[in-house]
């Protein structure tokens, strides 16, 4: 997971030090920032990664550590931390609240809108890569292949749209301050610990019905992402530059749910049927200026049977892929 691509242990030479990681300690960052350490290391390059967050998951300061990885810990939603921050000129910033928004959406409101103004307004010459979702897209015709760059913004949900206002308000900024800026629209990060393959592999494994309604999705392997998401830090550009960044298929939940089936020899049951929408991505963008992912699905899929056939780690954060009101 944090073994570096080839291209990236090329671009990483490019990186100037310190690269700040802002949220670096949830499922994506820790696994992104020891994959910068590792490719410096290969590239024979002095840099110093910095993992940012209030750290409230000790362990993974810890992980970080022992990687080489240094940690600061800073709540972004206070200008005061912000100001205070070492200088930098390469950022890639992962903050963000999804789960709990219907308990509280004020909180979420402000975690995915108020740092990026104190962020790109402390960084005015930095390039910053921010992670956004594929969720700022409404459900589209599946067999429309996915939503490009250019279509509107309007999905349903709180936290979808204020994502979409984590997006405006960091493309205000960089029209105003100069921070140059990458969106990355994410479609489902893979890793054997989450993700949508494992959480569609647990319900086969244990029985419990796999509901259908969102019945296609998108996803790539979390080390294929991260490695291109520090790659992305060359497009981050004043207006801010969004990129969708996904496989290249579009999964069907029970095609997947049947391969499962095959590799732990048990019948998936499924509840309901396919809605004719889904929440689909077209990457086609970042394939061309990027490249293409280098895991295939298949390989992602019989990786994650192996890991939870031997009893593999779980993180128990199922991502709600198949939540279509976009309650979360
Ligand atoms: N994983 C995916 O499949 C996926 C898919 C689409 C989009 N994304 C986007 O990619 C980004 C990273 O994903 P992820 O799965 O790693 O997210 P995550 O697990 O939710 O991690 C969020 C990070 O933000 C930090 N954070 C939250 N509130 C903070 C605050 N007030 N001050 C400082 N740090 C704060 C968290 O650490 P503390 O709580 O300890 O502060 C954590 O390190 C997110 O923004 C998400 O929207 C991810």
């Amino acid at each position: 997971m944090t073994e570096p691509t080839a291209p990236l242990v090329e671009f990483i030479t490019s990186v100037r030090s310190p690269l700040l990681v802002l949220g670096g300690s949830g499922k994506m960052g820790p696994s992104l920032a020891a994959m910068a350490k590792r490719a410096a290391a290969l590239a024979g390059v002095e840099l110093r990664v910095i993992a940012l967050s209030r750290f409230s998951d000790q362990a993974a300061r810890r992980w970080l550590e022992e990687r080489g990885v240094e940690t600061l810990a800073c709540d972004l939603l206070d200008p005061a931390h912000v100001a205070a921050l070492p200088d930098a000129d390469d950022i890639i910033y992962m903050a963000g609240r999804k789960f709990g928004t219907t308990d509280n959406p004020a909180l979420t409101w402000a975690m995915n809108m108020l740092p990026p103004e104190y962020v790109c307004r402390r960084f005015p010459n930095a390039r910053v890569v921010a992670l956004s979702t594929g969720c700022v897209y409404p459900l589209i015709p599946v067999e429309q292949g996915g939503s490009r760059e250019e279509d509107p913004l309007t999905p349903i949900g709180e936290y979808s749209n204020a994502c979409v206002a984590r997006e405006r308000v960091f493309e205000y900024l960089a029209t105003t301050t100069g921070t140059r800026v990458c969106l990355i629209r994410l479609n489902y990060a893979l890793d054997l610990r989450y993700g949508v393959l494992v959480d569609i592999a647990l319900k086969v494994l244990s029985g419990a019905p796999i509901d259908l309604t969102v019945g296609y999705l998108n996803a790539i392997w979390q080390r294929d992402a991260n490695a291109m998401i520090i790659r992305a830090l060359s497009l981050a550009q004043s207006p801010a530059f969004p990129l969708n960044l996904t496989g290249p298929e579009t999964l069907s939940v029970r095609a997947v749910a049947q391969r499962f089936g095959e590799l732990f020899r048990r019948e998936p049951i499924f509840a309901g049927t396919e809605s004719p929408v889904a929440l689909l991505n077209d990457s086609g963008k970042a394939h061309q200026l990027l490249g293409l992912p280098e895991t295939s699905i298949e390989q992602v899929i019989r990786w994650t049977a192996n890991w939870l056939e031997h009893q593999g780690r779980v993180l128990g954060k199922p991502t709600h892929y198949e939540v279509a009101d976009g309650r979360y």
